[in-house]
Formats: structure tokens, C-alpha cells, sequence
């Protein structure tokens, strides 16, 4: 379960956990809403979906940078994210509503939007060609989406040292390539060619590269225990003995210790926003 997370882990557990942990998790990852938001082009007043939105942070963001007469529906597997995401403060003049939804099954009404958004909850479909199909089928003709999904683990160390330092202590199994989970597209080539392959227009990627701040801001001790906590790896040491435990704790926040910048621990991160198009009938 921990090598390869699917969707219907987050309907239940793993949505669980990404609540439980959802407060640094979202200020871990804002910096990626700025070109996330860019990149949707929110020139006019639209009708926006935010897939797998998880707690509502990017539809919150979204809502805050909307042209007016616009709106968000934040779309999300895990009840237990969306009771989060309806508990936060308003957003503003722009509506937003969130719904429990299978990402991978058809809307009631489609072709709805026009714009679709995700960071970060597209790389979890049990059948993907199947389920980009659908999004498809959410947008209208010419309607446009913007995707931020993790490039790959080499040029992501805030995750991939993890795995290598928790390997010197426990077992560490490989995910199997292209299995749901969070680098399943990190080759960025492939994955346009994905897009492309399911009728989207215009397809392409972009990099966006900078360092984020484990857990928003937290120093070397806090942010290995926030890792261990709030990334599904750290499940990994559930079954250690304490003394293991321990010793993996340990190196991991000796390594963050060497990370600090004005006292967080900072980590180089590369996302890929990949754009396109629905293609105009
Ligand atoms: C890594 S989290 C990202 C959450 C949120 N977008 C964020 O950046 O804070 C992945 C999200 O995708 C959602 N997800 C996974 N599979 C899904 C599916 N088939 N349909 C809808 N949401 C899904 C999960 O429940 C989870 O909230």
C-alpha cells in the first residue's frame, strides 16, 4: 500500500492521514498554486473545477484570483476532506462549493467548465486513459486545464531522501513505474503524450523549480517528524521496533539539520505544469 497509493486508499485512510496533517501539508505546497493559477489563464469570468482538491487550499486560491462572476467546484474522493475543506472560513466574492466525487466517473451534467485545475490529485486514477477521458468530457469545447503533478524523485530530495535514508534502516519497496502514486508522472514527455492520446489540444509542460519549506516552516527536528507523519513512507516504520524507529528519526533529522535556511528546513522541489485544451467542436 505505501509503494503504490490508489485512489481508493484516499476515499478512506489515506484521505484520513492527508487530514489529520493537512495544515503544513497546505503550507508546504502553496507556493505551487502562483504558477498553477498562471497557467489556468483566468482572464474572463469561468466556471473552474480543482480535482482531488483534498482540503481546498488551491480552490480557495483559485476563488481569491478569479475573475469576478466566476466560481470553483472543488472535487474530492475523501469525504473526510471535503467535510475539511466546507469547514474553512469564507473565500470571498467568489462562490465555491465542494462535492465528494470519484474523479474517474462521470459528472450529472457535462461539459461544465472551463477551466480544470489539480495539484497535485490526477496521479491516483486506477485507470488513468480512463478517467483523463472523463475530465474530458467536463469541459466545454475550447475550455482550457492546467496540472501540477511532481517531477521526478531525483530533482524532489524533499521526498526521495526520505526513501533513501529510511532504506538504511528497513525495507523500502520500489514502486512499480507508472503505478498510481505520487512521481507516476514525473517523465513529463509521457505524460503530454497522455493528454494528447485521450483528444486534449495543445498539450505541453512547463518546469517550475524552487525549494519548499517541509511542513511550511518547521525546524530539522520537526520537520522529520512532521515527514514521517505526514507522508505515507513513514507508514513504513510502523512495523520497526522502537530502536530503528529511532535511529531512522534520527538520521532523517540529522540530514534536514543541513537544509536550514533562517532556521526551516528547505528543500529543493521540481513540479511539472503541464496545460492544454479541449479541443473547440
Ligand atoms: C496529494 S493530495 C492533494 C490534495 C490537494 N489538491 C492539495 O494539493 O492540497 C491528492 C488528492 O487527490 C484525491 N484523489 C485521489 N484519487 C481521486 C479520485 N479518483 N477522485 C477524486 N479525488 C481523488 C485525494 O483524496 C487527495 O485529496
Amino acid at each position: 500500500m505505501v509503494a503504490n497509493i490508489s485512489a481508493s486508499d484516499w476515499s478512506t485512510d489515506r484521505g484520513e492521514a492527508w487530514r489529520d496533517s493537512m495544515v503544513p501539508l497546505e503550507a508546504m505546497l502553496a507556493p505551487v498554486n502562483a504558477p498553477l493559477i498562471e497557467a489556468l489563464d483566468l482572464d474572463a469570468p469561468y466556471r473552474i473545477a480543482d480535482i482531488g482538491c483534498g482540503g481546498g487550499e488551491t480552490s480557495i486560491a483559485i476563488a481569491r484570483n478569479a475573475y469576478p462572476g466566476s466560481s470553483v467546484d472543488g472535487f474530492d474522493i475523501s469525504p473526510a476532506l471535503i467535510d475539511a475543506a466546507m469547514a474553512k472560513e469564507a473565500y470571498g466574492d467568489v462562490p465555491i462549493h465542494f462535492h465528494v466525487q470519484d474523479a474517474g466517473q462521470p459528472l450529472k451534467e457535462a461539459a461544465q467548465f472551463d477551466r480544470l485545475t489539480s495539484r497535485f490529485g490526477i496521479m491516483f486514477f486506477p485507470a488513468a486513459d480512463a478517467a483523463f477521458a472523463n475530465l474530458a468530457q467536463w469541459l466545454k469545447p475550447g475550455g482550457r486545464f492546467g496540472f501540477a503533478v511532481w517531477g521526478p524523485p531525483s530533482e524532489n530530495p524533499w521526498m526521495s531522501s526520505i526513501r533513501t535514508i529510511l532504506s538504511n534502516h528497513i525495507v523500502v519497496p520500489t514502486p512499480e513505474p507508472g503505478a498510481p502514486g505520487p512521481f507516476r508522472y514525473q517523465n513529463a514527455d509521457e505524460f503530454v503524450s497522455l493528454l494528447a492520446s485521450i483528444g486534449f489540444a495543445d498539450v505541453s509542460s512547463a518546469s517550475w523549480k524552487d525549494k519548499l519549506a517541509i511542513g511550511g516552516g518547521m525546524d530539522a527536528t520537526a520537520a522529520a517528524r512532521f515527514a514521517l507523519t505526514a507522508f505515507s513512507i513513514g507508514q513504513l516504520l510502523d512495523q520497526s521496533d522502537q530502536i530503528t524507529a529511532r535511529a531512522a528519526f534520527s538520521e532523517l533529522a540529522s540530514f534536514f539539520s543541513k537544509h536550514l535556511i533562517d532556521g526551516e528546513v528547505r528543500m529543493d522541489a521540481h513540479v511539472h505544469i503541464v496545460t492544454g485544451a479541449q479541443p473547440v467542436e
